[in-house]
């Protein structure tokens, strides 16, 4: 479905006269992220200005709800434009994303937070000018609930931040329903997306000046299953390799069980797929990873681990839950062996979290929250050892990266991530920002190393 915006020039003409400004405030994934730059984009395309967060005059909350504490937080921060509200100042609230496909939230919306003006779901961009000239200019009041709609939205402007990495989502929705996730529920059945709309898409961001591109999805290596005819993850990574100007491709997430030799065998040939793989291990016990319906087993998942990790370079990332329903204390120490034998780079860690709707909502639960928190600093603990060990080894070696800017935390130096995405801060100049450059890493500091520029 083509996304046409037929609000666009009206709602630029009030605003010629009325100069709103927006503020989008974003919670949850990567993908999350980019809708969050669709929504800017399709704001400024409607001649809002880009406002801050104390006196905009359009509020976009792009919700998560994969864990619960999203809830609490956007509650407050409702809570806390009411009194804008109150004073009669100009200001509209839209809340958009995940969480307004649950139920107990659009009651909870509807009951306690009247103020609000725009509830949409997912996939819900199309008719989202629509709903905002309404609210401003017609003064209708809309609290809506859409329902997972399924769209496939194309042509919806983006702007980027940055200028020289990039996001394109490649598949939306997933159909994985691993039993303590709530996605499945709230962005619907997976839909890829052409290859030649990414294909271009990534073409004109290379055309513009960008450099890296990050592909995303849920489960990014189950693009194409919905195609009748056969087009694969792995063969979309080979197009955009071709892709003159693009320096660096990566991905998130795959899921391993989806995770074949054609794509290993693609990575490893390939010049521009960055040497990090993200791969979630959610649990590294076999018990534990069927009751979540992940379909593979820890085994199967050191193998795979093992299989990517002879690829020169390389370093993995995943992501890790304590704490699911009646995870016994050997079960966790099954994760904790398999976090040693396969070494991470970087683990997301968080404690199970319980959601409504979901199969494992029903489980029983027997673990106390004190011990999910104490695994929690067990796991946080290994992997801190670890760390150090891995930084280490790569002292002394060149590394290819985009110099993105000045290091935040240091106004004299500049900083960059390898393909292995490991931060790296260097003396360079503002002439080589927006370049790729070879960095020789001098030393190790835990979330970071430090390097220098090889000229
Ligand atoms: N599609 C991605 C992840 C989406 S959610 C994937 O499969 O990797 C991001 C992470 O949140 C998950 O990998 C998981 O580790 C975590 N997560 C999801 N549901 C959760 C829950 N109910 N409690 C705690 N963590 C959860
Ligand atoms: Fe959630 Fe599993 Fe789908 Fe990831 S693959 S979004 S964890 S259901
Ligand atoms: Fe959250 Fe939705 Fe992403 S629930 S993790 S924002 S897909």
């Amino acid at each position: 479905m083509k996304f046409v915006n037929s609000y666009k020039d009206k709602m630029r003409k009030y605003n010629e006269e009325h100069n709103l400004t927006y503020y989008i405030d974003t919670m949850g994934c990567q993908m999350n992220e980019n809708d969050s730059l669709k929504y800017a984009g399709i704001l400024e395309g409607m001649g809002f200005k880009k406002g801050n967060e104390d006196t905009a005059n359009v509020y976009v909350f792009n919700t998560c709800c994969v864990r619960e504490n999203a809830e609490n937080t956007l509650f407050g921060r409702l809570g806390m434009l009411k009194r804008r509200k109150i004073n009669n100042e100009e200001i509209y609230i839209a809340i958009v994303g995940c969480m307004t496909q649950q139920e107990h939230i659009l009651e909870k919306i509807k009951k306690s937070y009247r103020f609000v003006d725009i509830v949409l779901g997912t996939s819900c961009m199309s008719i989202f000018p629509e709903k905002l000239y309404d609210t401003i200019v017609n003064d209708k009041k809309k609290i809506e609930y859409i329902d997972v709609s399924n769209n496939l939205e194309e042509d919806v402007p983006i702007v980027y931040e940055d200028k020289y990495k990039a996001s394109v989502s490649i598949i939306y929705g997933c159909n994985n329903f691993c039993t303590y996730c709530i996605v499945p529920y709230v962005r619907g059945r997976e839909r890829s997306r052409k290859p030649e709309d990414i294909i271009n898409d990534v073409k004109r961001l290379a055309k513009e000046g960008y450099k890296e591109i990050m592909l995303l999805g849920q489960n990014v290596n189950s693009y194409g299953n919905d195609f009748e005819e056969k087009y694969t993850f792995p063969m979309l990574l080979k197009d955009l390799e071709k892709v003159e100007g693009i320096e660096i491709i990566r991905f998130m997430s795959p899921h391993p069980k989806d995770f074949k030799d054609d794509l290993i065998e693609v990575i490893k040939n390939s010049k521009k797929v960055a040497r990090q793989i993200h791969l979630p291990l959610q649990s590294g016990n076999t018990e534990i990873l069927k009751k979540m319906n992940r379909r593979y087993t820890k085994e199967e998942y050191i193998d795979l681990a093992l299989k990517l990790k002879e690829i020169p370079d390389i370093s993995l990332s995943t992501d890790i839950i304590v704490g699911f329903p009646n995870e016994t204390e050997e079960q966790f120490l099954d994760t904790l062996d398999v976090v040693r034998k396969v070494e991470f780079d970087q683990i997301y860690m968080f404690i199970y979290s319980k959601r409504t709707g979901t199969i494992a909502a029903k489980m029983e639960d027997e673990v106390t929250y004190d011990e999910k928190v104490d695994r929690l600093e067990r796991l946080k603990k290994l992997y801190e050892e670890t760390l150090p060990k891995l930084n280490a080894k790569m002292i002394g070696k060149e590394y290819k990266l985009l110099v993105e800017g000045k290091s935040k935390n240091n106004n004299k130096l500049y900083t960059g991530r390898t393909s292995q995405n490991k931060v790296v801060v260097f003396e360079a100049t503002n002439n080589d920002v927006g370049k790729v450059v070879n960095v020789k890493i001098d030393s190790e500091h835990l979330w970071y190393l430090k390097g220098s520029i090889v000229r």
